[in-house]
């Protein structure tokens, strides 16, 4: 694919050796993400953070990842705070604001919207999560992260053993991963869910398509037997109709220490997407598992920082300046 000034609305848009390049340059970014290096590339530009939807990592990783190459952030979050609590269309605001910015990352609840909203755009547009449909860089990072928990093991991607647990109907994340997951070899997927929660049919039919093998589930202790990467996602419930209704589901597959020792390989290394919900009737990830070193949820969270590193230095094409505009850093970080 052509990097310089997409889009990035979709997995469906990369191949396999457009991820590659992607985690190429993810791996030249760590001197600056770990503050060993400070570049300056982005210098002057602008990133629009625009999140109608709650975030903590995509928001701020991708003002981080932004700042991180010099450049700055401006900052739009929720309905109220925008011009759109007035009535204006997504339209308008796309032409508006990509008159203000270099290039957009955008959250929205409808699926479908961040597309739309870049079919107005001036500057490319970055598809922060859109409703229940996809979370790309998400899956990306994602990706990243099972490549180098399996490099110790002597494992890739190809021949993965990966389960994916929780509301696979509305969790986005799990949406784009499969997507991706396409693009590999000889995969097995085993998707625990609630019958009601279960993963789309399309996305089940994509994987088989694409010559893996799923096992649909809703035995947890079985689904989680024979993995490398047990991956919990949140229940959804702000893609429910009530609270009442998502409490059907909430804390019906939940992963704590105990069930991991009985019933995991001593090496399956335990993702989630995060938030994880650590309210008491939630706790699919439970925080006895905090001292696993196989809980790989932070690592993943930091692996954020450094993928939409990489998008943004595709995207704007300063791949090749980003070490010619470095210096040291000039302040005390104590980072491992
Ligand atoms: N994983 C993720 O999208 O987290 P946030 O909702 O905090 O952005």
């Amino acid at each position: 694919m052509q990097f310089t000034g997409a889009h990035i609305l979709s997995i469906e848009q990369f191949e396999r050796s457009d991820i590659e390049r992607v985690f190429q340059v993810a791996d030249s970014m760590e001197p600056y993400a770990q503050r060993r290096k400070v570049t300056r590339v982005l210098e002057g530009a602008i990133l629009g953070n625009m999140f109608f939807e709650p975030s903590t990592r995509t928001r701020v990783s991708f003002g981080a990842a932004f700042n991180l190459l010099g450049g700055e952030v401006r900052e739009t979050t929720g309905f109220q705070s925008t011009a759109i609590a007035k009535g204006e269309s997504l339209y308008d605001t796309a032409r508006v604001l990509s008159g203000y910015s270099d290039v957009i990352c955008m959250r929205h609840p409808q699926s479908g919207s961040v597309a739309e909203f870049a079919a107005a755009s001036r500057v490319p547009v970055i598809n922060g999560g859109d409703g229940s449909n996809e979370h790309p860089s998400q899956a990306l990072l994602d990706l990243y992260t099972i490549r180098k928990e399996l490099i110790a093991s002597g494992r890739g991607v190809d021949g993965l053993r990966i389960a994916m647990i929780g509301d696979l109907k509305f969790g986005r994340t799990v949406h784009s991963l499969c997507k991706l997951l396409c693009l590999y070899r000889d995969i097995q997927v085993t998707l625990v869910s609630p019958t009601e929660l279960a993963m789309p049919e399309q996305l089940v039919e994509e994987l088989r398509a694409a010559g893996h093998q799923v096992l649909v589930s809703e035995d947890l202790a079985g689904g989680i037997g024979h993995v490398d990467i047990a991956y919990s996602t949140r229940i959804q419930e702000e893609r429910f109709t009530s609270r009442e209704e998502a409490n059907l589901y909430r804390g019906r597959f939940r992963l704590n220490q105990a069930i991991y020792t009985q019933y995991c390989e001593p090496n399956t290394v335990i993702m989630h997407p995060l938030p994880r919900d650590s309210r008491e009737d939630a706790n699919e990830l439970d925080n006895d598992l905090n001292l696993n070193p196989n809980l790989a949820i932070f690592r993943q969270a930091d692996n954020g920082v450094l993928v939409r590193m990489a998008l943004f230095a595709l995207i704007l094409d300063v791949v090749e300046q980003v070490d010619r505009f470095a210096r040291p850093v000039n302040w005390y970080s104590g980072r491992e």
